[in-house]
């Protein structure tokens, strides 16, 4: 019998971060083991003590962190991931993405993991939409992203439109998809 599958969740700085509570919670309770990257801009919407509490495991703020053993923190988890799923994806984390930045945490394990990629973004709706954003969704969606929204409706930003964060049990029941394929 196969253990529970390595679920790597990156929070990025959105508004729609403290969904991301909800979201880890529903993927613990899938039995996956949830292990949480958070940015610096993230951590400015939701603490990591919370996201620590709910995934049940310690939360990687920065690369250059203490670790267990000789292998550096980031390629271990890289190495563990079975899914990379980073809900949500901010315009910013986006662009790190595309460009192949590993400047924090969250994309160097990115860079170092060569699990199945599942991007859930939420932004104000011209961040969505702007010719840049277009073309780094579409660069990731060619190296093999998957992608989950945004949903349409009313924005925190007070637009109405395309960007907010697609529904967490749906992204849960995606993620949770994705890790039974093999
Ligand atoms: C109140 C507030 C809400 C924000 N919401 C979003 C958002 O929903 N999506 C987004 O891409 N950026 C949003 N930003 C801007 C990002 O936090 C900013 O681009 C940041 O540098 C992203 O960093 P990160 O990608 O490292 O998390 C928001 C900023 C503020 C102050």
């Amino acid at each position: 019998m196969s253990g529970p599958k390595t679920l790597v969740l990156g929070v990025t700085g959105s508004i729609a971060a403290y969904k991301s509570a909800d979201l880890a919670s529903l993927l613990v309770k899938q039995g996956h083991d949830v292990h949480v990257i958070m940015s610096d801009s993230a951590q400015r919407f939701i603490t990591p003590l919370t996201m620590q509490t709910l995934s049940k495991n310690p939360v990687m703020t920065a690369v250059f962190a203490d670790q267990d053993g000789w292998c550096p923190g980031h390629v271990e988890l890289a190495d563990r991931a079975d899914l990379l799923l980073i809900a949500p994806a901010s315009a910013a984390a986006l662009a790190r993405l595309a460009s192949g930045l590993a400047e924090d945490a969250l994309t160097c394990v990115a860079l170092a993991a060569r699990a199945p990629l599942l991007i859930a973004p939420a932004m104000n709706g011209k961040m969505w939409s702007h010719p840049a954003t277009v073309q780094n969704t579409e660069v990731l969606r060619a190296r093999g992203a998957t992608f989950i929204g945004p949903d349409a409706g009313l924005l925190a930003c007070g637009y109405e439109g395309a960007g907010r964060l697609w529904p967490v049990e749906e992204i849960a029941a995606q993620a949770d998809e994705m890790l039974r394929r093999d």
